[in-house]
């Protein structure tokens, strides 16, 4: 769980890997996962249990989503899914029948997410009823000409103005550009794919670096003819 001011940007994985989600963790970097039907199909593996495992490695919010697409089953499996853990949170589809659900959910405390989420009108519609989060998928957006994080711009001016609590988690990221632009912006969650994190992580002027640096390193080694490292290691126990 990463560290500093309650107002940061938070990043989720977008992932039903077990083993990203634990890299990414013990790395610090991520505070949730959001997971969805294809992402968890992906991991051919029984999803209840993997849900399961999720919940109890990430401490922060896990997003899973309802697969009914009437209120009243949405309802019903909503309810199950925030008895999976504390950290549970419902991801409902943006329907009119899912926006009901929210409206009953959030009255019984039931955190959820509006995902699948496409205009502004919508994100409005999710906040009044009284989602937690909502999810704007800005790549697919992007995929049909328009540009998502103009999208993102306008939730988190209009959720401002008007004091909404809802938040604004920034879906299907494409590349870390996306990332820097939800950041610029003020969104307060993105949620981003175990490949583009990893492109994140990356710049080749470190990688340069960091190999000039040793290359000085091991040139003195060979000077003085014996391997350096100069600091001593301490003795907490005298
Ligand atoms: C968010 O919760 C969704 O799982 C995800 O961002 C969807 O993104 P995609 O367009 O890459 O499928």
């Amino acid at each position: 769980m990463s560290q500093g001011s309650n107002f940061q940007m938070k990043l989720f994985l977008d992932s039903a890997n077990l083993n990203q989600i634990r890299k990414f963790l013990e790395m610090g970097v991520i505070d949730g996962v959001t997971t969805n039907p294809t992402l968890l199909a992906k991991e051919q593996t029984d999803p209840a249990e993997q849900i399961e495992k999720i919940l109890k490695m990430c401490p922060g919010p896990v997003n899973i989503e309802v697969l009914s697409t009437e209120y009243e089953g949405m309802v019903k499996e909503a309810r199950i899914i925030s008895q999976l853990g504390e950290n549970a949170v419902v991801k409902i589809p943006m329907t009119p029948s899912g926006i009901r659900a929210v409206r009953t959910l959030s009255q019984e405390n039931i955190k959820t997410n509006v995902t699948l989420l496409f205009s502004l009108n919508q994100a409005i519609l999710a906040a009044k009823a009284g989602a937690s989060y909502v999810s704007p998928f800005i790549g697919r957006l992007d995929d049909v000409g328009y540009q998502g994080i103009s999208l993102v711009k306008e939730i988190v001016c209009v959720f401002r103005n008007y004091s909404f609590s809802t938040k604004v988690l920034v879906s299907s990221v494409r590349h870390p550009l996306h990332v820097i632009k939800a950041a610029k912006i003020g969104a307060d969650v993105c949620t981003v794919p175990p490949d583009v994190l990893e492109k994140m992580l990356y710049h080749p002027l470190s990688d340069i670096g960091l190999k000039r640096f040793l290359e000085d390193w091991s040139a003195l080694s060979k000077q003085l003819g014996r391997p350096i490292f100069p600091f001593k290691e301490k003795n907490f126990n005298n």
